[in-house]
């Protein structure tokens, strides 16, 4: 099982040691090198274009995995992905935020690949207070490894929202009232990787990770944390950039009718898997966020 608490011991040092240095992002100003570090792979893992683009490799000695240097205590998080082209199967290519820690939060965006020709399949998932099992999962409505398209995160004290090129495809809201914990005192790192999942990424693991077409290498660039809060490294947040901290913009942001419309257009079209509707695991109560009055929060 990947996750962040993979190397919890190297990753909590790494953040005290970069908590001293300020990072600033001018926006439009997109940097890898000076924003992330390869935390694991370090080899395959590629800056090029003076730090604007990420390759990302996956071969037979081992994948990659960048991590931000900053965290975040909530925060709007964009990427541009391209993913793995022709044979991915076996092939995981992820971006996610997560918090570590023994009771970690943590969502994820993550690619499984597939045969070459087959679509692939995104994964989701999201975590809170270490209890993740909410997976949904969806086709895409264009060829993810024909060009960039922007993956997105955003995590506000009302909602956590996942989009794919501006449209919503995923909504979990704070039912913190109804006793489901919600994300919200724990920084987190972003992160992107790519790695071998051979057992279960593909077509349920019956397709296996073909060997003899690796590399696999997933390109990223436009790396964008225009509005977030920044955590400080001990204390709390040092700074909320994007009208964050004083409760406007993204930080209030919830699903307006147009977004609820796009949402289900997705979701009734392009929806392959849904925890909430999974009667198999859940024969008696669906989780308690599945079943609480939408519009609620
Ligand atoms: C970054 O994202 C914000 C919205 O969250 C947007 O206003 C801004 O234009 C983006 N910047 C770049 C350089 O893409
Ligand atoms: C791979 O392709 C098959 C056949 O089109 C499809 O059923 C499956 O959902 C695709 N994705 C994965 C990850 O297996």
């Amino acid at each position: 099982m990947r996750g962040c608490s993979l190397r919890r011991g190297v990753a909590a040092l790494a953040a005290v040691v970069v908590a001293a240095a300020v990072v600033t992002a001018a926006a439009g100003d997109h940097n890898f090198h000076r924003d992330f570090e390869a935390v694991w792979g370090k080899g395959n893992a590629l800056f090029r274009d003076g730090g604007r683009v990420a390759e990302l490799t996956l071969d037979k000695q081992t994948g990659t995995r960048l991590q931000s240097k900053d965290r975040f205590l909530f925060g709007r998080f964009d990427l541009e992905i391209k993913l793995v082209r022709g044979e991915s199967a076996g092939t995981i290519t992820s971006f996610y935020i997560c918090s570590g820690g023994a009771r970690h939060d943590e969502v994820d965006f993550e690619f499984l690949g597939n045969s070459s020709g087959e679509p692939y399949l995104l994964h989701t998932n999201i975590f809170s207070d270490g209890k993740g099992e909410r997976e949904q999962q969806f086709v895409l409505w264009f060829d993810p490894t024909a060009d960039f398209h922007t993956y997105s995160i955003l995590w506000n004290p009302h909602n956590i929202i996942l989009y794919i090129d501006g449209t919503p495809i995923r909504v979990f809201r704070n039912n913190e009232a109804y006793g489901v914990p919600f994300p919200a005192r724990q920084p987190v790192h972003v992160f992107a990787s790519i790695w071998d999942a051979e057992e279960w990424a593909t077509q349920g693991g019956r397709v296996k990770t073909d060997w003899s077409r690796a590399p696999f290498v997933a390109a990223y660039r436009r790396y964008n944390v225009t509005n977030a809060c920044v955590w400080d490294g001990g204390a709390g947040v040092a700074r909320c950039t994007g009208g964050g901290k004083a409760g406007g913009g993204w930080m209030s942001q919830r699903m307006d009718w147009w977004s609820w419309m796009t949402l289900n257009w997705v979701r009734m079209n392009y929806m392959a898997y849904d925890y909430c509707s999974d009667r198999k695991r859940f024969p008696r109560r669906f989780p308690t966020e599945c079943i609480v009055p939408i519009g609620r929060t």
